[in-house]
């Protein structure tokens, strides 16, 4: 990767992945992502702004070598976990005078997974400062971006607030700066819904912390750099505000056909009676779509055929990734077809705990639906409207 310049004496020094595709082992990036770094050279002291990815060290290294920088003071470490401090230990191996600047938290995160010890480390305190000489970083602690330690770094000279994972989106682009808007809206949605979503209240409370900075850039450590702060700041407001949208999430699988018809049906009469829905074939489909869908949707469905008296095992994955998220959903629902048995709602309803949903009546039938079963479906989409309408949602 080249060594790009942001502003005068800041630089991008990090990694992009283009062909990563799974995270954690478990999220989908269908765009690949970055591990951005950033350098500081101030007048007097140089810091190196998050690291990258292990596995992207060797690049971060050649970029310094680049770059000519024979000494590092500072490492900021705003976040633990590896994708950003992975290379710290490669880093202070090259720069041995360099101390890691991080949260109180974070040190004793970062002591844990790369036995780094502890007189490496100068901790600091929400809103503390420290000067280069001609640039100033102030640290403001955002605890639960997703980890409990994370803090952000404001450059106030230069108006640069560094946000790590906060903002970020993961998206593999030679683009700097965030100048294909509508992709970057999407990739940064799908990583706010994957990771953020369950510190909605949290990450509200960090917008409101960071509003009284004139920030005119903001460099994430995922893909590139905003320089219209206010276009991923209006979408992160509409993402983690209370409003709803006159959406249903239907999640399901069918194994012999008879859920899938019913689906078919309740989708086709959502849409007749101007509800969108998005579908999600369970066999199918890639969980950041779906996770993307629960940022926006009132009402979730599920639908499952009965396997051993209960869920679908993916139906089970699904239902439990949902209520890990904790989208903010106001109503949710059951659709499923038994040959003999089961205990599919009371299966769902337990494993919904963390949200905050009306349950509206299920439509839970035996064998192949039938045109009774249909007009079930038909009421539960009128009782959905009904309810999207109370919430001055729907028309
Ligand atoms: Fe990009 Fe939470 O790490």
């Amino acid at each position: 990767m080249l060594v790009r310049e942001i502003k005068s004496c800041i630089y991008s020094v990090g990694a992009i992945d283009w062909d990563r595709r799974l995270f954690d082992e478990l999220i989908p990036l269908p765009d690949g992502t970055s591990y951005n770094s950033y350098l500081i050279k101030g007048s007097e002291k140089t810091a190196l702004v998050d690291t990258v990815d292990p596995t992207k060290g060797y690049e971060l290294v050649n970029n310094l070598e680049q770059l000519g920088i024979k000494s590092i003071d500072y490492v900021i470490a705003h976040h633990a976990e590896q994708d950003h401090s992975g290379a710290i230990p490669k880093i202070l191996k090259l720069y041995p005078d360099a101390k890691v600047v991080s949260s109180e938290k974070c040190k004793n995160m970062l002591m844990d997974l790369f036995l780094i010890p502890v007189e490496k480390f100068i901790t600091v305190n929400d809103r503390e400062i420290i000067s280069l000489g001609n640039k100033t970083l102030e640290f403001v602690h955002t605890p639960w971006v997703h980890w409990p330690e994370t803090m952000l770094t404001y450059l106030k000279e230069d108006k640069i607030l560094f946000t790590c994972d906060f903002l970020g989106s993961h998206l593999a682009t030679s683009d700097l700066f965030a100048v294909n808007e509508p992709k970057v809206y999407q990739t940064a949605k799908r990583y706010y819904a994957e990771i953020m979503m369950p510190f909605r209240t949290n990450i509200t409370k960090h917008l409101e912390k960071i509003r009284d900075l004139n920030i005119e850039i903001i460099a994430p450590s995922h893909g590139p750099v905003y320089n219209r702060p206010e276009f991923i700041l209006k979408a992160y407001k509409e993402w983690t505000s209370d409003e709803v949208k006159n959406e249903v999430v239907v999640a399901y699988i069918s194994m012999h056909g008879s859920t899938a018809k019913m689906v078919d049906h309740f989708v086709d009469t959502l849409i007749e009676i101007g509800i969108t829905v998005k579908p999600f074939n369970l066999t199918v489909t890639d969980i950041g779509e779906l996770a993307m869908a629960l940022v926006d949707a009132a009402t979730i469905v599920i639908a499952s055929p009965t396997v051993l008296t209960g869920l679908h095992p993916n139906v089970v994955y699904a239902t439990y990734l949902a209520n890990a998220l904790r989208p903010k959903a106001k109503f949710a629902s059951v659709i499923g077809s038994y040959s003999w048995g089961g205990k599919m709602l009371e299966q769902i309803t337990g494993m919904l705990t963390n949200l905050k949903v009306e349950i509206i009546e299920p439509v839970i039938i035996k064998g192949c639906p039938k045109e009774k079963d249909f007009k079930l479906l038909d009421k539960l989409a009128d009782e959905i409207l009904k309810k999207h309408k109370e919430y001055n949602i729907a028309k």
